[in-house]
C-alpha cells in the first residue's frame, strides 16, 4: 500500500493505493488563506500538519489494513512559497505563497541580473521564492536575520515527518535558486538573492527515500517501517499522475487557471515567452508549462456578473461547436502569465449588439480562454516541445463544447480520463511506489484510462485558426488601454 498526499492552497487530499496503484480510499481536509494587505496571501505551516494528520487520521478509520500495510507516502505540494525556520526548526513568520506579489521589486531586480535567466531557465516572477527572501530582508531584517532554513510547504510536512531538512528537483526549479538545467543549487543565484547555502536543503530527486517516519509522529499510526519518498510541485506531480513525463506527452487542464504541460527529455528553456521550464520529479526529465492566469475563472467571472452557475452558462451555451461568433473576450482579468508576463494589462469585452445574450457571452468567454492556451501552446511549440495529442483535464474539461472548441484551436485531439483517481495525490503514490519498489516511472506512471476522445473539428479549424489570430493581434491595443 501507498500514500500519496496532495497538499494544496486550499486544502489536502491523501489518497491510499495498493500496489497496482488502484484506489482504495481518501480522505479530504481544509484550511484557509490569509490575505493581510492587498497582493498578499500567507498560511500558517501548522494548518498544513493539522491537515495532514485529519485527513490520515479518516483514512485509518475508514481503511484500517490498508493503512496499517503502507509501506511509503510522498507528498506533492503548491509551489514556490517560503516557510523559514531559525535554528531551532521553529517557523518565524507565516508562509508567504505562491500568488503573492508583495514582492514585485524584488523579482524585477533579480530578474534584470542577466545571470538569472540563463542559470535559472525562467523569468524570476515575484511569486518565486527568491524574491521573497528578498523581500523579508527589507521589510522584516529580524525576521531575516534569523533565518537558519528555508523550506518550500511540502517539505516542511516531510520535515515534520521525518525530521530531515530536504528538498527534491521540481520544487527547487521554482525558487530561482536552481541551476534547472545542472540540477544543482546555484552559488551564484543563491548569491544574487542575498542568500547562504547553508540556508537551502539538501537536493534529492523526487522518487528518492527521504527516510522512516520519526518516533515523534507514532500517533499518525502509520506504520514503523513506512518510508517517506521526496515528492514534487504540484504540475510536475499531477503530470506523474496523467503518464505525462517526456517528448509527446502532455496536458491541457481548464482549472481556476488554465496550464498547458509538456513533458521533456531535454532542459530547452525559452525564458522570454514567460514558459516555466522546469525540473520533473522524475530524473533525468524537465517539463515546461504556460499559464493562463483566468480559465474556469473568467466563466465565474461571468456567473458573478450574470447571476447565473457557471454550470447553467455552460449548460445554456449548447454543447455543438459552431463558427467563432461576433462577441470577443480576452480574459485578462488578472493581467496574463504566459506569454505577456504582464500583471497590468485588464480583460475586454467586444463586439457586444442589443442582441447578445447569456449564450453569446458564454461562448465568447470559453473562446476567450481557449484562445490564451493557444497562446501557451504556440510558446511551448516555440521551445520544440511537441504535443501531438493531450489529455483535457480540470473542471472545465467536463464541458463537450469547451473541448470541441479547445481541440478545434489546437487542432489536436484531446483525451479526457474516465472519473476516478488521477491527478496529483495519484502522482504522489506513485513517486512513493517507485521509490520504495525500484520501479523505471515509465512503467509506473502511465495513462489513466480514457472515457473518450474530442477531435478537432475539420470544418472550423481555419476559422478558429482566424480568431486565434486576430485575438492574438488584440493584446497590444488591450495593454496600451488606460
Ligand atoms: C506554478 C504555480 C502553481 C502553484 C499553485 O508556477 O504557481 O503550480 O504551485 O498551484
Amino acid at each position: 500500500m501507498f500514500l500519496g498526499l496532495d497538499l494544496g492552497t486550499s486544502g489536502v487530499k491523501a489518497l491510499l493505493v495498493d500496489g497496482e496503484g488502484r484506489a482504495i480510499g481518501s480522505a479530504d481536509a481544509s484550511y484557509d488563506v490569509s490575505n493581510p494587505a492587498q497582493g498578499w496571501s500567507e498560511q500558517d505551516p501548522a494548518d498544513w500538519t493539522a491537515g495532514v494528520s485529519a485527513a490520515l487520521s479518516e483514512l485509518k478509520s475508514a481503511h484500517p489494513d490498508a493503512f496499517g500495510a503502507v509501506q511509503g507516502l510522498a507528498l506533492s505540494g503548491h509551489m514556490h512559497g517560503a516557510v523559514l525556520v531559525d535554528t531551532a526548526g521553529d517557523v518565524l513568520r507565516p508562509c508567504i505563497l505562491w500568488n503573492d506579489t508583495r514582492s514585485f521589486e524584488q523579482a524585477a531586480d533579480i530578474d534584470s541580473n542577466p545571470q538569472a535567466r540563463t542559470i535559472s531557465g525562467n523569468i524570476v516572477f515575484p511569486g518565486f521564492t527568491a524574491p521573497k527572501l528578498a523581500w523579508v530582508a527589507a521589510h522584516e531584517p529580524d525576521v531575516f536575520a534569523k533565518v537558519a532554513r528555508v523550506m518550500l510547504p511540502k517539505d516542511y510536512v516531510v520535515w515534520w515527518l521525518t525530521g530531515r531538512y530536504v528538498t527534491e528537483m521540481s520544487d527547487a526549479a521554482g525558487t530561482a535558486w536552481l541551476d534547472v538545467g545542472a540540477r544543482g543549487w546555484s552559488e551564484d543565484m543563491i548569491a544574487l538573492g542575498g542568500m547562504r547555502r547553508d540556508q537551502m536543503p539538501d537536493l534529492l530527486e523526487g522518487s528518492d527515500v527521504v527516510g522512516e517516519v520519526q518516533s515523534a509522529r507514532a500517533d499518525l499510526g502509520l506504520p514503523k517501517t513506512c518510508k517517506v519518498i521526496a515528492g514534487g510541485a504540484d504540475n510536475a506531480v499531477a503530470a506523474c499522475g496523467v503518464g505525462a513525463l517526456g517528448e509527446g506527452q502532455g496536458f491541457v487542464s481548464l482549472g481556476t487557471s488554465g496550464v498547458v504541460l509538456a513533458g521533456r527529455d531535454t532542459y530547452a528553456p525559452l525564458p522570454a515567452s514567460a514558459v516555466h521550464t522546469f525540473c520533473h520529479a522524475v530524473p533525468a526529465r524537465w517539463y515546461q508549462i504556460g499559464v493562463v492566469l483566468a480559465a474556469t475563472d473568467s466563466l465565474n467571472w461571468l456567473s458573478r456578473v450574470t447571476g447565473q452557475s457557471a454550470q447553467a452558462l455552460s449548460e445554456g451555451a449548447g454543447d455543438v461547436l459552431l463558427a467563432p461568433g461576433a462577441v470577443k473576450f480576452y480574459p485578462y482579468l488578472s493581467g496574463e502569465r504566459t506569454p505577456h508576463n504582464d500583471a497590468h494589462v485588464r480583460g475586454g469585452l467586444t463586439g457586444l449588439d442589443v442582441a447578445t445574450g447569456p449564450a453569446d457571452l458564454t461562448q465568447a468567454v470559453m473562446a476567450g480562454v481557449t484562445f490564451a492556451l493557444r497562446d501557451s501552446f504556440e510558446a511551448l511549440k516555440a521551445t520544440g516541445a511537441n504535443l501531438p495529442s493531450a489529455l483535457a483535464i480540470g473542471g472545465g474539461s467536463r464541458s463537450d463544447l469547451w473541448c470541441s472548441m479547445l481541440a478545434t484551436t489546437l487542432n489536436i485531439p484531446l483525451e479526457r480520463p474516465q472519473e476516478g483517481a488521477f491527478g496529483a495525490a495519484l502522482g504522489a503514490a506513485r513517486l512513493a511506489m517507485c521509490g520504495i519498489t525500484g520501479a523505471d516511472p515509465d512503467q509506473i506512471m502511465t495513462k489513466p484510462p480514457i472515457a473518450d476522445v474530442v477531435s478537432p473539428n475539420l470544418d472550423l479549424i481555419a476559422a478558429y485558426d482566424d480568431a486565434y489570430r486576430a485575438f492574438a493581434a488584440a493584446y497590444p491595443t488591450l495593454k496600451a488601454m488606460p
